[in-house]
């Protein structure tokens, strides 16, 4: 299959079969594929949270207003951000920067220096907007890779965030969850969207061509 193939056979699945478990050296690579996404200046400023334990996932349920794709996929990656920006998180990226790259550790300082100068000056909303954005891009990354290994997901956002924060100790951790991704497999029987043509605008009306 190529790429375009698997983004026709992927879908948001709304039932997972749950006596099927996916794999965790799949899940490993989903993660990896997130783990390897771009973000902007390099900061990487989120987590995934990674949830296989069930009775955690059945608290999660309701917080996710009766989701039930949140238990019945065999894992749920929560993609949580960064609450703010900090001069010791941009400063540990950028000490990992120098040690793999075996550089001198202020060779990126002019550059830090103008990224603390911008982002430690703005609201810590606005620096958690930036990097929730940061986290988005992971999270479509891990959806195709998903659907690369033939796993079935879920994009989510219809939970509440505070209350899943607060269930997963967040706040402590400086991070504010933004998504969440239920894995599994289609339960091809009992799906009502697994049939379903996919909808999207017109190509001649979701493209402007400027040439
Ligand atoms: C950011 C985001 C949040 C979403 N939240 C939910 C959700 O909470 N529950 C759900 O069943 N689907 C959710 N969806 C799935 C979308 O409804 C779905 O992706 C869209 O209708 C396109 O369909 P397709 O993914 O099957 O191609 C979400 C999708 C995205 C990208």
């Amino acid at each position: 299959m190529n790429l375009i193939d698997t983004l026709q056979w992927r879908y948001a699945t709304k039932k997972f079969d749950p006596t099927k478990k996916v794999d965790q050296k799949l899940v490993d690579q989903i993660i990896e594929a997130a783990w390897l996404a771009p973000t902007s200046s390099g900061l990487q400023p989120f987590k995934i949270i990674e949830i296989t334990n069930q009775e955690l996932k059945e608290k999660i349920v309701p917080i996710a207003y009766n989701q039930r794709q949140v238990a019945e996929g065999s894992h749920l990656l929560v993609f949580a951000a960064w609450d703010n920006y900090t001069e010791n998180r941009i400063d540990t990226i950028y000490k990992y920067t120098t040690e793999d790259r075996g550089q001198e550790p202020n060779r990126y300082k002019d550059y830090t220096d103008r990224l603390k100068k911008s982002y430690l000056n703005r609201p810590a909303n606005t620096n958690f907007e930036h990097t929730a954005r940061q986290a988005y891009i992971a999270f479509g990354f891990a959806m195709a890779m998903a659907a690369d290994l033939h796993v079935d997901s879920t994009p989510m956002e219809g939970f509440d965030s505070e209350a899943l924060d607060n269930l997963l100790g967040l706040k402590e951790l400086g991070l504010k969850s933004v998504t969440m991704l239920p894995l599994g497999y289609r339960d091809q029987e009992n799906d009502w969207l697994v049939n379903m043509k996919k909808v999207r605008h017109p190509k001649k009306e979701f493209l402007i061509e400027i040439a």
